[in-house]
């Protein structure tokens, strides 16, 4: 395993993070705790260091399981997240900071992780959604200082809203946040643009997150997969998203003359090809998935060439948005609903 600095935080951390949002089990269906275990007590063998969770993933489940496999352990770098106190994701323009992050919210938030995580301080604490409408508000100075003060957080990040890389760099201008969390992988390499240079330049950390697009950057969703009930995933690759998938990923591959199955290699090599990137972070339920990224990173730049040709993969796009076929479902279920009632009358 190779190490990179976080930031300017003074913290070293893997190469590769562990992603615990699966291991949550109420938005990705079919995780089992005793597999959960097992993968995180491989990704700490493989020399994993860093473990993104969030007080959100199964309201608690995943610090705590983080917990009960490594206890209060000193040598992990924890990190998680305070939830919007309104619970929307992602954070929407114009909605005043007291209704997502008010001071009382974020700190009794704080405590509940600290118990879930056995832990009387956080390693690192990030804002789980974000506007920069928000970086100016002296409520949010005064949160940010007291958490500090309090000794229960080290260091402080922010989880970018999805595909919106810039979306903070005001708050980042402030000099106060050591971390930020974003979507980064060949589909989405927006971050590059403006946000990678930026985080540089002031030495702030970067923690890619959702590297193998949900999963479509595995090769593992085709036209015909089918998650289950409830999984999130049956609403990110709704209607007619699993086939665009799937015709990019095959134009990706035979672009680079690789196999399905090299695929999430590439994947991951591809985030930890950057520089500025400090780790990225999958998500992984086995530990099979452990061991087979943890491999994929030994040999992780990618040589130039392939990553000139990765560039031409740009797909902008944002399937965390209903899709236009689920906006047309539900238009339709509403409009018959109301003609029922107008029958009715
Ligand atoms: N707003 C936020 O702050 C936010 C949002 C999203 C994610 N995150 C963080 O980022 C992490 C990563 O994102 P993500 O988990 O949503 O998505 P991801 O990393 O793009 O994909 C994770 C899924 O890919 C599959 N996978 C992993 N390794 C594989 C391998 N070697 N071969 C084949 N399939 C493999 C697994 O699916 P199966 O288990 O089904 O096989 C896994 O659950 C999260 O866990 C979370 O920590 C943060």
């Amino acid at each position: 395993m190779n190490y990179r600095a976080l930031g300017r935080t003074g913290l070293r951390t893997s190469e590769i993070g562990f992603g615990a949002w699966g291991i949550g089990k109420t938005s990705w269906i079919g995780a089992e705790d005793d597999f959960s275990v097992q993968a995180l007590i491989a990704a700490r063998d493989a020399g994993i260091t860093f473990f993104d969770t969030a007080l959100a993933y199964g309201n608690g489940h995943s610090e705590r399981l983080i917990a009960r496999t490594f206890g209060n352990s000193s040598e992990l770098i924890i990190a998680t997240k305070v939830p919007p106190k309104n619970h929307q994701w992602p954070a929407r323009s114009a909605v005043p900071l007291r209704e997502v992050f008010p001071k009382d919210h974020v700190l009794q938030c704080l405590k509940t992780s600290l118990t879930n995580l056995q832990r009387e301080t956080v390693d690192l604490y990030q804002f789980h959604v974000w506007s920069d409408e928000w970086a100016d508000a002296p409520e949010w100075f005064e949160t940010l200082r007291e958490i500090k003060t309090s000794g229960m957080v080290r260091f402080v990040g922010i989880s970018v809203n999805d595909h919106q890389p810039t979306n903070v760099l005001k708050a980042l201008s402030t000099g106060l946040i050591d971390s930020v969390q974003v979507i980064y992988n060949i589909f989405d390499q927006s971050p590059e643009d403006e946000l990678f240079p930026f985080c540089r330049k002031r030495n702030i950390g970067i923690i890619a997150r959702v590297p193998f697009d949900e999963g479509s950057l595995t090769g593992r969703v085709g036209p015909d997969t089918t998650f289950p009930a409830g999984d999130f995933r049956a609403y990110y690759f709704a209607g007619r998203r699993k086939r665009e998938v799937w015709n990019r990923v095959q134009k990706l591959i035979q672009d680079l003359g690789l196999s399905i199955d090299e695929l999430p290699a590439l994947a991951l090599r591809f985030c930890c090809s950057h520089p500025a990137v400090s780790t990225v972070i999958p998500g992984m339920r086995t530990q099979e998935h452990v061991r087979h990224n943890v491999n994929s990173v030994l040999a992780c730049a990618l040589p130039a060439e392939t990553l000139r040709r990765l560039r031409s993969h740009r797909w902008i796009r944002n399937f965390y948005a209903p899709s236009p076929s689920l906006v047309d479902k539900l238009r339709r279920k509403v409009l018959s609903q109301r003609n029922r009632e107008l029958t009715t009358v």
